[in-house]
């Protein structure tokens, strides 16, 4: 079926923490395969898959010295032909994470790169000479400091948005768009369903390299990274050549993308990619200072940035809709109260996603509620981003209190924790030691006592994936917003041929009033019908 995509539930998967099956404290693709009976009684439709290639593993997997080859922590490709005949054989898809817009600084090609200035590879990366004994310019790597890596061997410096050990490849040379084009073929003649393509929008390089008004990370995205002045033809090209000939999805990681540019990679007769995951919710709390400036927002904030991605995006394009994924916090610590309401607010939350016009990605655990972690000790955080910011804490006498309690709200090791399968030692995730701390709270949040409590989240989660399959409305529909300036009630009508339904979701702990145009007949929600809004409830109506 054509657009098969607009019509699916999609899952994240992040293998290292889904289910160890060996003992070795890493999850595995067999531990995934053990679990397919599980996400396939979701409700689930795809599975997008976080990195599984070979790795050294500076960023977990995002940065690769292999693309054909599984990492041996996970499994071998046997395992994986495996996992997706059991994925495809319960009727669901899975797609693969495309991570191209660097390499691992392990990979051959830029082991070669390094090598000499006439080295064949040296134009798979960017390389300059430095300028007044310092760096190019003064670009800033996504996790701290600066974005060129001196290498001592040719006396140059290379590009690297991304960690040092994350180079950044020339798009710019067609040999490298061959090799990714040869690599898209190799997964897809595997019969995959398509691709999340990692920072796609970072692709096409400045090829000035300015220096930068500011170094703020989310400016110099904006202004200098993203949305290079070949952008459109690169991922084009791989359309072109490659993915027109599967029938498959492609949805593009936009870091640096605005609404107002977002159709230019996602419009109908644009032939570039299916969706993007817009970044503007994500970032809603980060200050001048960056994800650990936290700011205070509002719920009118979240509206204005959804809703008028809706509207920019229009019928011309398609919207993913997700609240968190492996680089955020846990959506129910973030948007809801992980507290007194998490079962309320995680029930609502996703109702929210799934009732919203896009497609929506849930990303794995947040069937069951799970929350953020806390770690006392900075060492207890695995995550590279998370490591740069301790010692950049440490290495200015900041105060490491202040730096544990930042990373509490917005660390990315909150969503990287096992998942919870019960409440034994290590979760039921491994039955040796985790690669990272379980949450201690997986002795009450866990799938095998939500499985045994009938009001839970995970019965509630299944009961939603078959009620938005059951109507069309919630899919097709169009998409209006009831009352955006409510500072507590998010509330939108959905509307599809002579159905419509209206959302009504209270994002507070208090109980409010019904709104006054609320009619219809009362069709699903998260507590029993009553005339009250009570805190975190969702009330779905139909009004024929
Ligand atoms: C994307 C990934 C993130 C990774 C980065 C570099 O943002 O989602 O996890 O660190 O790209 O590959
Ligand atoms: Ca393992």
């Amino acid at each position: 079926m054509k657009d098969w995509w607009k019509d699916i539930v999609m899952y994240q998967i992040y293998p290292r923490s889904f289910q160890d099956s060996n003992g070795d404290g890493i999850g595995d693709l067999r531990g995934i395969i053990n679990r397919l009976e599980y996400i396939a009684s979701l409700g689930i439709d795809l599975i997008w898959l976080s990195p599984i290639y070979q790795s050294p593993n500076d960023d977990n997997g995002y940065d690769i010295s292999n693309y054909y080859e599984i990492h041996p922590e996970f499994g071998t490709m046997e395992d994986f032909d495996e996992l997706l005949e059991g994925i495809h054989a319960r009727g669901m898809k899975l797609i693969m994470d495309l991570v191209v817009n660097h390499t691992s600084d392990e990979h051959r090609w830029f082991e070669e790169s390094r090598k000499s200035k006439d080295n064949p590879f040296r134009d798979y990366y960017i390389w300059k000479p430095g300028v007044n004994g310092g760096p190019p310019n003064n670009w800033q790597q996504w996790f701290g400091g600066s974005a060129w890596g001196f290498d001592q061997e040719t006396n140059e410096y290379y590009l690297h948005l991304f960690t040092k050990k994350q180079p950044d490849l020339n798009w710019e040379n067609p040999k490298v768009r061959n090799e990714i084009h040869t690599n898209l073929k190799f997964w897809l003649d595997k019969g995959i369903d398509g691709f999340r393509m990692d920072v796609i929008s970072l692709l096409s390089k400045q090829l000035d390299y300015p220096n930068s008004l500011s170094t703020n990370i989310h400016y110099l995205a904006e202004h200098h990274y993203a949305n290079g002045p070949q952008i459109h033809e690169f991922i084009n090209e791989m359309y072109e050549n490659i993915i027109q000939y599967y029938d498959v999805m492609t949805v593009g990681e936009g870091p640096g993308i605005t609404k107002e540019l977002a159709n230019l990679y996602i419009g109908k007769n644009r032939r570039e990619l299916n969706m993007i995951f817009q970044l503007d919710h994500m970032i809603i709390d980060h200050g001048e200072g960056g994800k650990f400036d936290i700011v205070n927002f509002k719920l009118t904030d979240l509206k204005k940035i959804l809703d008028g991605w809706e509207a920019a995006i229009g019928n011309d394009g398609w919207n993913n809709i997700f609240l968190d994924n492996h680089d955020f916090p846990r959506m129910v610590s973030r948007f809801g109260n992980d507290g007194t309401y998490r079962i309320e607010s995680a029930k609502m939350l996703n109702t929210f996603l799934l009732t919203q016009r896009g497609t929506p990605c849930i990303y794995m655990g947040s069937e069951i509620g799970m929350t953020n972690v806390a770690f006392e000790h900075p060492h207890d955080y695995k995550d590279v981003e998370a490591k740069n910011f301790f010692n950049e804490v440490k290495s200015k006498n900041g105060d490491l209190q202040i730096a544990l309690q930042q990373m509490h709200v917005q660390g990315r090791d909150n969503v990287r924790v096992p998942m919870q399968w019960n409440d034994s030692k290590n979760a039921g995730f491994t039955d040796q030691n985790p690669w990272i701390k379980v949450n201690p709270n997986c002795t009450s949040i866990n799938v095998k006592e939500s499985e045994n409590d009938p009001d839970s989240i995970l019965h509630y989660f299944r009961k939603l994936t078959q009620f938005r399959k059951d109507n069309e409305v919630l899919r097709k529909g169009n998409y209006t917003n009831m009352d955006p300036l409510h500072e507590q009630i998010y509330s939108y009508s959905r509307q599809f041929e002579n159905q419509m339904m209206m959302v009504i979701c209270n994002f507070s702990d208090e109980e409010l009033n019904l709104p006054t145009y609320v009619h219809g007949s009362y069709v699903f929600g998260n507590y029993d019908d009553a005339q009250r809004l009570r805190p975190w409830e969702v009330k779905i109506y139909s009004v024929n």
